[in-house]
């Protein structure tokens, strides 16, 4: 049993809950974060403004150097600090080591230095698996030019997911679930049931690159992904449509 973990920035408050999570899952466990929050509260503290589009930073120079700062540097140790206290072995590492996820510029680089994953190097992960190590991975990709890409975490996360053919792809943010119109929590769903609320507008700002993120991974072979808040203990189950194995899920 394989379980990629996407750990959002802005639960980061949560951290020891989250992580308790974590040490519950049996089997193998990688996790990947985010930082967006602690991106920004840099950005303002250097004086820099910070602009999304589409729920992507736009990643000028100046902004890759902070966002390579603060996620490795910062959020990255304050995960494996907090993970050492629930039990779990964690290493830090990003998405650049060991050549793990190998990224293109996106949008022909209309949104500066950001990359999506092009392909997955899983022997680093395999290694430290193996050893029963819990690698911890900031979302950092190596662009074909040999340059750095701030790729975003859950697309990232999906990517991993993928790339080891996981049974089941967790994000924990801070919402309880992918939410409707009226803001109830969705149970069950399916990628056309996502496809509807993209087209409604139901589902914005983070949450489209992590709808994308999720149906990506489904369609990567991923069994299972779940939206939840680990606090809260429910959330939303993503089921890919006629699929057996996942049947029993919906
Ligand atoms: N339909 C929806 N259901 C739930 N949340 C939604 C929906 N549409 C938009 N959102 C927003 O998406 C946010 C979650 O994505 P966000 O990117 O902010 O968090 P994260 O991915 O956990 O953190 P980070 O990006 O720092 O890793 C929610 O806080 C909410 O504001
Ligand atoms: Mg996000």
């Amino acid at each position: 049993m394989m379980t990629v973990v996407k750990l959002g920035g802005n639960s980061m408050d949560e951290l020891p809950a989250l992580l308790k999570f974590v040490a519950g899952i049996e089997g193998k466990v990688v996790l990947v974060h985010g930082g967006a929050p602690q991106i920004t509260a840099m950005m303002k503290r250097l004086g820099l403004v910070g602009t999304f589009h589409q729920g992507l930073r736009v990643t000028d120079e100046a902004t890759l150097e902070v966002t390579q700062m603060v996620l490795t540097g910062q959020v990255n140790k304050q995960i494996v600090v907090a993970a050492q206290q629930e039990g779990l072995p964690a290493v830090g590492l990003s998405g650049i080591d060991g050549g793990m996820l190998q990224a293109d510029v996106h949008l022909g680089g209309e949104l500066g230095c950001v990359g999506t994953v092009r392909e997955v190097k899983v022997k680093l992960l395999h290694t430290l698996l193996e050893k029963d190590f819990v690698p911890v991975v900031s979302p950092l990709g190596l662009g074909p030019q040999g340059g750095v890409l701030n790729i975003n975490a859950d697309m990232s996360a999906a990517a991993i997911a993928a790339g080891l053919n996981a049974d089941r792809l967790v994000f924990l943010t801070n919402v309880d679930g992918l939410l409707d119109d009226t803001g109830s929590t969705i149970s069950n769903i399916t990628p056309r049931g996502v496809q509807e609320l993209m087209d409604t507008g139901v589902i914005t700002q983070g949450m489209i690159p992590k709808m994308e993120s999720a149906l990506s991974a489904l369609s990567g072979g991923v069994k299972q992904v779940e939206i939840r808040n680990a606090a809260e203990g429910q959330g939303t189950t993503l089921c890919r449509e006629g699929a057996n194995d996942v049947e029993t899920v919906c």
